[in-house]
């Protein structure tokens, strides 16, 4: 049985809706399943199952797929991880599988590994004896640096270029992958930290200076096509196991500190390497749990960071703690001064996100000004609308009259406005996320719909065969081609494994979704697959003569432009033939 074979296999023996079902309840309505989206900031069931397919869509943020897809999202994990655990549950093995992006880039993926084997063999040479001090120095034992893989770049011009050039990699890839500039290393005499992707494969390094030296502390590979730093979080992928236990991630600023933390036996913990937080990485750890604590440095830069970071993180829609360490220290140093329980019982402590964020409004706050004091009790108000527990925003009334002297029904009457006014943009929100009824003009519907049924009616897909039909954009035109090839090669079109399919695709699955998700009825009559081939054409027409109107403005030579104007002319009573 080749690959595809097997993959469909497992698929056919799993049931989408018992899957589904173990991460959210699902109930039955009509010939569906719904549920709470797990891929966006559901309020309302807007996750779809279709036991008949066996695929799920949400009609709200457009994730869909297979138990594949599915498996791949919720857990974070690759296609080949979601084929071995779902083929594991069935007693199937699928042998050899990569992907055409893996194979692309594998060797890539190589030459780091062999630098990173590299880099931790000279860490343990005679030469690497400073560097074990150093980190001896900071209590980083060795099988810290097991764990981390932390390696060491010597003080030699071109050590690594020289080890890798032997092992036949050649100089140009070696370049392209920022280890090296022309002959010579670019990390010289550094601890070397290697970066992984979300999959835990090593996708470059930052290199910290150990020694007395002027040059920048941390030094990162440039970004390659597998590397962009502001889609990285630091042991995201080691942290998975961990946060899946604990049910939370701790996001921290460095290396160090997750590196130290993990020595107190705390490794559900992920770091923004020194940024400020990314789209990328807030859809990261949304994958990772809804539920991040921040400990960044307990510096002011850091408390901003994590007022700044923590909004973001909560308009994404995760439950974000804040972990307050004393003035100047990060968990690394405070880890080292005050030990395992008490950082433990500070991450107990946490506050929530409101509540820090309220205490750090009055920051700075002038009193006895009067516009200052009134713009801080608006903005604590403002924050105290959003909490939904009335129990906090009493307790946050009191304080905040306590401290301004202002009557707490004053302050409750100015509470209510606000949440009235929060209630009113939520309104305007769903209403507007609810209108599905998009349109489409005439000549998009026709493709569109001529798609649905190439999936669901081979007689369709002969049509598209002999008649060439151009669509109205590539998606379109591509995906046609790769019904039409995938129907030729495997005799009958499975929606769920079309999926499967795709995975090589991606770039084709959002226009797949929308050809999918018409409601249309199952059966066709000629007629109404002419009347679409007439509108393809139609529209395949217009783009001509508008093309050739173009080149008729651009054409100086008269009897040319003639030409040209009897072709439009004949395009024009040819009317739909195609
Ligand atoms: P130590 O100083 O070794 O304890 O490291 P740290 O992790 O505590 O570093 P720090 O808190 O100073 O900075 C946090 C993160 O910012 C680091 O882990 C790096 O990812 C990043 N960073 C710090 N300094 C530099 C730098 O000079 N260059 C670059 N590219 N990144 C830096
Ligand atoms: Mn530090």
């Amino acid at each position: 049985m080749n690959n595809q074979n097997t993959i469909n296999d497992i698929r056919n023996k799993i049931d989408i809706v018992d899957l589904i079902s173990e991460y959210v309840p699902l109930t039955k309505k009509g010939q569906y399943y719904w549920g709470i989206c797990p891929f966006h900031n559901d309020k309302n069931p807007s996750m779809s199952v279709d036991p008949k397919r066996q695929t799920y869509n949400c009609w709200s943020c457009h994730n869909s797929g297979n138990i594949f897809n599915f498996l791949e999202q919720i857990e974070n994990i690759d296609f080949k991880e979601a084929l071995k655990i779902l083929g594991d549950r069935v007693g199937i093995t699928v042998n050899n599988f990569a992907s055409s992006t893996d194979k692309k880039y594998s060797k890539y993926y190589d030459i780091y590994d062999i630098t990173a084997k590299f880099y931790q063999l000279m860490l343990n040479t005679e030469i690497g004896k400073k560097a074990r001090e150093y980190l001896k120095k900071r209590n980083i034992d060795s099988d810290t640096i097991k764990e981390f893989g932390i390696g060491l770049a010597l003080d030699e011009k071109n050590k690594l270029s020289r080890y890798l050039k032997e092992k036949k990699y050649d100089l140009n890839t070696i370049n392209e992958l920022g280890l090296v500039n022309g002959e010579n290393d670019i990390f010289i005499n550094r601890i070397m930290f290697p970066l992984e992707d979300r999959n835990g494969r090593i996708v470059g390094f930052s290199g910290r200076i150990y020694t007395d030296s002027k040059l920048s502390k941390y030094m990162n590979t440039k970004e390659t096509p597998i590397f962009r730093k502001g889609s990285c979080l630091y042991h995201y992928y080691a942290s998975r196991e961990y946060v899946r236990q604990q049910k939370f991630a701790i996001v921290m600023e460095g290396f160090m500190d997750v590196i130290r933390a993990s020595t107190i036996g705390i490794k559900n913990t992920v770091a923004l390497m020194g940024t400020a937080i990314t789209d990328e990485q807030i859809s990261l750890l949304k994958r990772l749990s809804l539920n991040i604590y921040l400990c960044l440095d307990g510096d002011n830069p850091g408390l901003d960071s994590m007022l700044h970071n923590g909004e973001l993180l909560e308009k994404a829609g995760l439950n974000v703690k804040i972990v307050m360490l004393k003035d100047e220290e990060d968990p690394d140093t405070f880890i080292l001064k005050y030990g395992k329980e008490r950082f433990l019982s500070l991450i107990e402590n946490a506050l929530n996100y409101s509540d820090f964020k309220i205490e750090r409004l009055r920051n700075g706050v002038n009193f006895s000004s009067d516009i200052e004091l009134s713009k801080y009790i608006n903005n604590v108000l403002k924050e105290a609308s959003e909490i939904k527990d009335e129990i906090r925003q009493e307790i946050i009334l009191k304080k905040l009259a306590t401290e301004t002297n202002l009557s707490y029904n004053t302050l409750e009457k100015k509470l209510n406005e606000y949440k009235e006014k929060n209630n009113n943009n939520r309104n305007l929100i769903t209403n507007f996320s609810t209108k599905k009824d998009i349109k489409y003009d005439k000549y998009m519907r026709a493709s569109l719909e001529f798609i649905h049924y190439m999936l669901i009616n081979p007689k369709v897909i002969r049509i598209y065969d002999n008649k060439k039909l151009y669509f109205v954009n590539s998606e379109l035109r591509n995906l046609a081609g790769e019904i039409s090839y995938y129907y030729h090669n495997y005799g009958d079109i499975i929606i769920a494994d079309f999926y499967t399919y795709l995975e090589d695709k991606k770039e084709l699955l959002a226009a797949f979704e929308k050809v999918l998700n018409l409601e249309l009825d199952e059966k066709i009559s000629d007629i109404t697959i002419e009347d679409y081939v007439s509108a393809i054409s139609e529209y395949n027409v217009r783009q001509e003569i508008l093309r050739l109107e173009e080149t008729m403005r651009k054409e100086t030579d008269e009897l040319e432009k003639a030409k040209v104007a009897e072709q439009i002319r004949l395009l024009r009573i040819g009317g739909n033939r195609s």
